[in-house]
C-alpha cells in the first residue's frame, strides 16, 4: 500500500513535548556517554536541512511529491534536533544555534561546495533512477536513526528520556514508511535504478552522522548503540532490512560499516 502523503502533510508537527518537564534532568542527569550520543544525534538532526541542500540539485526536486514530503519531514527532524537541544541544555552542554553554525563551518569547502556540486553532476548523469537510490538511502538511515534511539532509550532507562525518544521514533517510523514505500516502489521497476542503489550502497553508503562528524565521535557512538551484544542485533536486524529491498540483497553494508569504524560486533 502506498504512502498516504496527504495526511502525512496534515498531521506533520513538531514533536509533541508539552507535557514534558525537562527539569526531571537536572534531578536524574543522564550519563557522560548518553550526553555524548546526544551531541552527535542532535548535530544529525540539526543537519537535516544541509542534507536537505544536497538532495535538491538532483532529480528528486523535479518530483512534486517527494519534494512535498521532504519539507514536511525537515520540518520535523529540525524539531528532533530541538528538543535534543534542550535535554543538553539542561546538562549545561554547548547546543543550539552557535553548534549548528559550527558544525556546519567544520564541513569546509569539501561539504559545502564540493559535495552539492558532485552529487548535483553525478545525479543528472543518472537521472530518473537517482531517486530511487536518495529513498533508500533514505530508508537506511531512518531504519538506523529508529535503531540508534531505541538502543539509548534500552541501555538509559532514563524515563524521561524515554519519553522523549519514544516521540521522536514514532515520527522517524513514519519518515521510513514513505521513503521505503518509494524505493522499493522505484527498485521494482527498474533494473538500472537496481543496479545504481545497489553500487551506490556498496561504495558511498556510510553510518548518517559520519559525514559530517568527528571520525572519533562516530566511532565512539556507534561502538555504544551498535557494538557489543546488544549492538549485535540490531546490525543485523538494519542489513536484513536492506536484504529485502529489490536487487539489493547480500550487501551487509551496516555490518562493513562498523567494521570499517572498528567496531566490534557481536554475533547476534
Ligand atoms: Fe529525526
Ligand atoms: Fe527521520
Amino acid at each position: 500500500m502506498s504512502f498516504d502523503l496527504d495526511h502525512y502533510k496534515q498531521t506533520a508537527k513538531a514533536v509533541d513535548v508539552d507535557d514534558i518537564d525537562f527539569d526531571d534532568f537536572r534531578d536524574q542527569p543522564l550519563s557522560d556517554d548518553a550526553i555524548r550520543c546526544l551531541h552527535y544525534m542532535t548535530d544529525v538532526e540539526t543537519h537535516t536541512v544541509c542534507y536537505l541542500r544536497d538532495l535538491l540539485v538532483t532529480p528528486s526536486h523535479q518530483n512534486p511529491r517527494i519534494t512535498a514530503f521532504l519539507t514536511m519531514w525537515n520540518f520535523e527532524e529540525y524539531w528532533h534536533g530541538d528538543v535534543i537541544d534542550r535535554i543538553l541544555a539542561v546538562h549545561h552542554e554547548v547546543n543550539g544555534l552557535p553548534r549548528h553554525r559550527s558544525v556546519r563551518l567544520s564541513q569546509g569547502f569539501k561539504g559545502n561546495v564540493v559535495t552539492p556540486i558532485t552529487q548535483c553532476l553525478a545525479a543528472a548523469v543518472v537521472g530518473e533512477d537517482f531517486i530511487a537510490t536518495h529513498m533508500t538511502f533514505g530508508a537506511v538511515n531512518e531504519w538506523s536513526a529508529h535503531a540508534a534511539y531505541g538502543r539509548l532509550i534500552e541501555l538509559e532507562r532514563h524515563a524521561t528520556l524515554t519519553k522523549i525518544l519514544q516521540r521522536i521514533q514514532q515520527q522517524e517510523s513514519r519518515h521510513l514508511a514513505f521513503y521505503m514505500s518509494e524505493a522499493r516502489e522505484r527498485l521494482e521497476k527498474s533494473r538500472k535504478a537496481q543496479r545504481v542503489t545497489r553500487f551506490a550502497l556498496r561504495r558511498l553508503w556510510a553510518p548518517v552522522g559520519s559525514s559530517i562528524s568527528p571520525k572519533p565521535e562516530t566511532r565512539f557512538v556507534l561502538n555504544h548503540l551498535l557494538g557489543g551484544e546488544g549492538g549485535g542485533k540490531i546490525v543485523k536486524m538494519l542489513d536484513s532490512k536492506v536484504d529485502k529491498l529489490p536487487g539489493q540483497e547480500g550487501l551487509s553494508v551496516v555490518a562493513k560499516a562498523m567494521k570499517a569504524f572498528g567496531v566490534r560486533v557481536a554475533a547476534a
